[in-house]
């Protein structure tokens, strides 16, 4: 087991508490179940070659028309492996997050970090540390979103900061809304940017975020944008901050008296601030420069019903995944997946691709995967929260090594163009 005075205090950026502001979400959940899921297949147009494991290996179904059939790295199913999985340990990476670190804050049942995603019609490539520092040499990919995106981007930096002696690389945040990770043997930046609605918003704060009343700019995004649009890769998401039946939005801004302020519906909302991302994204970046991502909706586990078990319950003391195929729980929104495929749809016929990474599914099954309980809490917990642990247990991040792992398993995939469309 591991020693518990090897782990490293977490860096500064994480010391953010958005649980509150989630609780708050998650008491508005409103599910508008919507069917018209539009697939997003990826063509396996790579090159095979036997002995290069950077490829998707097609598996041999033993149909020898299979150089057309797709490749769909998002339907698939988890498979026990507890040889390659976990892909690090918590406690040796020294970027870990406190919020996501399960192991280091008492979670004995591991066995959710020996999952490795399987697809159905392929393999996935290996991650290969080095090879990533290597394509990011000299270069920026930076996470850009909401503290679920943050998580994956803590993630990335534990999976390639393995391969980096120590003293080349570090952790550089000034307090801004940026944090950098930096490879610097490589001169490769791993970034996160918080701006969990993508557009400008009151909680645009990469500390102070907690506020009651939702505002957006919807129109406004070049007070972010600035800071990212240069980046080689970048990685967007963007879900759970919208998931409230309206939204209020500003026209103008948010330090003059006359600016004007309107509730809209929650997915015209989503849409109007897509739309301004897609606008900039069409205009500003550099398309022989920059590769392009959106992850798709991460689903909580906030209501044990859902996967048949008595009402009150969540992913607190969850120890297995769902197994049934093809599983949705209430806790994400294919309109808005919707509205994200369209807005991407759009963008193609302007000439820029954004790949849209499908994790919604897979991680649907996962359940037990959430931190709950094993995770710092900001500040300390009352008497009567201890006494109901439900009532505290963290059903939206996922702890780390875990999930987020394979989401850039996937991304990594697709920056390598192992699976193109
Ligand atoms: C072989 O693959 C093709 C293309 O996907 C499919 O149409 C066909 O049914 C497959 N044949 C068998 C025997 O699986
Ligand atoms: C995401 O992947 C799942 C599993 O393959 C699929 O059912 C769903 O339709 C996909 N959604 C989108 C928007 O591509
Ligand atoms: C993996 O799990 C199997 C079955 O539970 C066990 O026998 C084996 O020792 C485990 N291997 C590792 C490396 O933990
Ligand atoms: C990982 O990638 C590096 C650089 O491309 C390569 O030299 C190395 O052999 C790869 N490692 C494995 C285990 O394949
Ligand atoms: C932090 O770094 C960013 C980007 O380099 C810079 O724009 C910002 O002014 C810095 N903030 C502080 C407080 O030093
Ligand atoms: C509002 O803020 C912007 C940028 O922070 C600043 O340039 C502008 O002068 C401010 N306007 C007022 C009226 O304070
Ligand atoms: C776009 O990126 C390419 C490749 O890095 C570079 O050669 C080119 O100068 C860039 N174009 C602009 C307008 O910055």
């Amino acid at each position: 087991m591991a020693k518990k005075s090897n782990l490293s205090p977490q860096f500064s950026g994480t010391t953010v508490d958005i649980r509150r502001s989630f609780q708050s979400l998650i008491a508005l959940l409103a599910a508008a179940l919507v069917v018209g899921a539009v697939y997003l297949t990826a063509e396996s147009g790579y090159l095979v070659q036997e002995d290069d494991e950077n490829v998707v290996q097609r598996r041999s179904t033993g149909n020898e028309s299979s150089e057309n059939t797709r490749c769909d790295l998002f339907s698939g199913k988890w498979v026990y492996d507890n040889e390659s999985y976990p892909l690090y340990k918590d406690y040796e990476c020294k970027f870990m997050s406190d919020q996501l670190a399960c192991g280091k804050f008492g979670r004995k049942d591991l066995d959710y970090q020996h999952w490795r995603w399987q697809p159905h019609h392929c393999d996935l490539p290996r991650f290969n540390a080095t090879a990533l520092l290597e394509r990011l040499r000299n270069k920026r990919l930076v996470f850009v979103g909401d503290s679920l995106n943050r998580g994956q981007w803590v993630s990335m930096v534990c999976l390639l900061e393995k391969a980096i002696p120590p003293r080349l690389k570090y952790m550089h945040n000034n307090g801004s809304s940026l944090i950098t990770f930096k490879a610097k043997e490589y001169n490769a930046k791993i970034e996160f940017y918080w701006a969990p609605l993508l557009v400008e918003s009151n909680s645009d704060d990469p500390v102070n975020h907690r506020l009651p009343d939702r505002i957006v700019r919807a129109q406004a995004i070049e007070k972010h944008a600035r800071h990212w649009t240069n980046a080689d890769i970048l990685i967007f998401n963007t879900y759970l901050w919208w998931r409230r039946p309206q939204m209020k939005i500003l026209w103008g801004s948010f330090n003059t008296s006359d600016g004007i302020y309107k509730k809209v519906d929650m997915s015209r909302s989503y849409e109007m601030a897509l739309k301004t991302w897609s606008d900039w994204l069409e205009i500003h970046v550099n398309r022989s420069k920059t590769q392009l991502f959106f992850m798709s909706m991460s689903p909580t586990h906030e209501r044990s019903e859902e996967w048949g078990k008595s009402e009150g319950g969540n992913c607190y003391a969850e120890t297995d995944m769902i197994t049934q195929e093809g599983y949705r729980g209430k806790g994400t929104d294919p309109k808005m997946m919707q509205i994200v495929e369209n807005t991407i749809n759009e963008l193609q016929k302007r000439g820029l691709n954004v790949q849209m990474i499908n994790i919604t599914q897979l991680s649907d099954y996962r359940k037990e995967a959430h931190p709950s309980i094993y995770r710092k809490q900001w500040e300390p917990l009352t008497e009567e929260q201890i006494s109901n642990p439900l009532g505290y247990a963290d059903c939206i991040h996922w702890c780390l090594p875990g999930i987020p792992d394979v989401w850039n398993e996937l991304l990594y995939a697709y920056i390598f163009n192992y699976v193109t469309n």
